[in-house]
């Protein structure tokens, strides 16, 4: 989604503008775009261009500059060209503004403040610029800001450079993320901690409502109420600086192979030998809950469909998961002994937040699983949990995913009965992964031998089928073939008409109880024509299956039976040229309805 990036300070404004940009492109864009001020020229000049972050690099003088902004758009108003890229200019031209969020009633304010202005783009920031030009006057910038603002629905992270006061940037936001960082003299401004911590040594969340002003005199801040606060600062976490990708080709690749190393944190944070290390207060959410309520999207989500099972069997507790975006418009009924559970990789993606606003709204608690402890989400929430998976650049998510199945677990065997060694357990799982990594040298020629049809399946039961439905998710928006992860007993009730001569039917075979009949199901489709790759736990593996992996709790299986997946997904895309970290359409966090 869009990024938003503003440097105050003795070094080169655009040179950390760009490479906060740089460090933001894993989020997904389509178009860039700075403005800085330029000393000579005594003026702040704009720049933009569509695609990548190379093309407006290209534009820029050799200037430095003291103040600078940028911004990398991920179209949702209007098509990506120059006119819709970022940033936008008002009508008078005096002020510049960079926008992350969607302003939902730019309409109706065009027609009732700017009915004698052209419009110049379909986006719906050039009205926050309109509007500042148009309500100014003679009067005072933070005055004509306030007056903006209050009239825009939505939401919204913006940075503002006025022609007037070159020196100075204003910043606002309201639901979309904002952190100011500082270290010495200097000051970063950005919508996500990757872009902030090459540079700040100390960062702050900016509040809803509040304003932020950054000149020569330094910082100042507003909260909601206009008031002038002293901002908290807090030290930046400095995994999030560490970005490259080491000896891998792919962040993607790289991600994958963090997994074993993700899961053997996770254990060490929560678990102290038998003993959970949950915090208290989170696991006393939990005590005379009548239903919890799991409330997720993508990859998440499937997360959430394995966390019922888990909170089922190990907790006892009956367990439904939600699409949030269903569930933000559609709540179903909900029952006095409510408890919500939402798991957010980025935790600040839009449907959950017009979820959480529901859940507050008829008094129910929260908790959030996310990785990401400063998001908007993880303030919002009554409580959160972090899964400790360290940044994930890739937009397709894979060690977020078996992260999220692990503190499921550990927080289900916290709140519910004990029973198993969940330390010992989530272990072996990390072994069986290291394991099966030493074989990936397998699939570029499995995916070249099977996988060479626009359209694919991937067939499973219980927690094989909802593995397969993330597995689907994974090779379907990285390589763009057409997949999709089914129940295996489903699929002769009508998508077996789809099955012909060469399509791919990867099946997931890990529980005992079902084999036999998810191996009938593999029959059916043979019988068809399909081309059959078979992903078996040992124990019940046969001879002629494809790809084995060790044998794990069967209750923890889907964080080795994913990994296949995985992997089958890096190598599709790898052997079709695609984008691999930066799939087309997608946005790492989605913070737009
Ligand atoms: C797919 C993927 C997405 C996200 C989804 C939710 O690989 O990453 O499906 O899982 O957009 O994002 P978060 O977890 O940040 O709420």
């Amino acid at each position: 989604m869009c990024g938003i990036v503003g440097y105050f300070g003795e070094e080169d404004a655009i040179k950390h503008v760009m490479e906060g940009l740089r460090r933001l492109e894993y989020r997904g864009y389509d178009s860039a775009g700075i403005s800085y001020h330029d000393a000579k020229q005594k003026d702040l000049l704009v720049f933009k261009e569509t695609g990548r972050l190379d093309n407006l690099a290209r534009l820029l003088p050799p200037d430095e500059s003291r103040v600078a902004i940028g911004h990398t758009r991920w179209a949702t108003h209007g098509r990506v060209t120059k006119a819709n890229a970022h940033p936008h200019v008002s009508h008078d031209g005096r002020f510049i503004v960079v926008h992350n969020g969607i302003i939902e009633n730019h309409k109706a304010l065009a027609g009732t403040y700017l009915e004698d202005v052209p419009r110049r783009s379909a986006t719906d920031t050039e009205i926050i610029a309109d509007l500042l030009g148009s309500f100014v006057g003679d009067g005072d910038v933070l005055t004509a800001l306030r007056r903006v603002l209050g009239l825009l629905e939505g939401s919204y992270a913006l940075l503002v450079m006025d022609r007037e006061h070159p020196g100075t940037i204003y910043a606002a936001k309201r639901k979309s993320p904002l952190l100011v960082g500082r270290k010495g003299r200097e000051t970063i401004i950005a919508s996500d901690m990757t872009a902030l911590c090459a540079v700040a040594a100390e960062y702050t969340a900016l509040t809803d409502g509040s304003i932020v002003t950054i000149d020569e005199e330094g910082l100042s801040l507003h909260d909601h109420e206009g008031e002038l606060v002293r901002p908290e600062f807090v030290p930046v976490d400095k995994a999030y600086a560490e970005t490259d990708k080491g000896v891998f080709d792919h962040y993607m690749l790289k991600e994958i192979h963090e997994q074993p190393a993700v899961l053997r944190r996770i254990i060490d944070q929560y678990c102290e030998d038998e003993e959970s290390r949950i915090p208290k207060d989170v696991a006393a959410m939990f005590q005379g809950i009548e239903r919890l309520h799991i409330l997720a999207a993508g990859t998440s989500m499937h997360a959430g469909l394995v966390g019922k099972v888990l909170f089922e069997k190990l907790a006892r507790i009956p367990t439904e998961v939600h699409i949030a975006s269903e569930f933000a418009h559609h709540p179903p009924l909900l029952a006095e002994g409510s408890l919500f559970l939402l798991i957010s990789q980025s935790g600040e993606t839009a449907d959950l937040r017009s979820s959480l606003e529901i859940i507050k709204e008829r008094g129910f608690p929260s908790l959030i699983l996310t990785n990401v402890k400063t998001s908007t989400l993880a303030r919002e929430a009554d409580a959160y949990l972090e899964i400790f998976a360290g940044p994930e650049i890739a937009v397709a998510s894979t060690k977020a995913y078996t992260a999220q199945i692990a503190v499921l677990a550990v927080l289900a065997h916290a709140v519910g009965e004990g029973g198993i060694s969940l330390r010992k357990e989530v272990a072996l799982a990390a072994q069986a992964i290291e394991n099966h990594l030493q074989d990936r040298h397998i699939y570029a020629d499995l995916v070249d031998r099977h996988l060479k049809k626009p359209q694919a399946f991937y067939i499973g039961r219980g927690l094989d089928h909802a593995v397969a439905r993330e597995a689907a998710l994974k090779l379907k928006e990285i390589s763009y073939i057409h997949t999709e992860g089914f129940a295996a007993g489903e699929l002769k009730h009508g998508t077996i008409a789809l099955i012909e001569d060469q399509v791919p039917v990867i099946a997931i075979v890990t529980e005992e109880k079902t084999a036999a009949h998810t191996r009938s199901a593999i029959a059916e489709v043979e019988s068809r024509g399909a081309d059959v790759v078979v992903i078996a736990m040992a124990h019940v593996a046969e001879e002629g299956d494809h790809i084995i992996i060790d044998t794990i709790n069967p209750l923890l299986t889907p964080l080795v039976s994913v990994i296949p997946a995985q992997l089958i997904a890096y190598h599709a895309a790898l052997a079709r040229g695609k984008d691999i970290d930066k799939p087309r359409n997608l946005a790492k966090s989605v913070t737009v309805e």
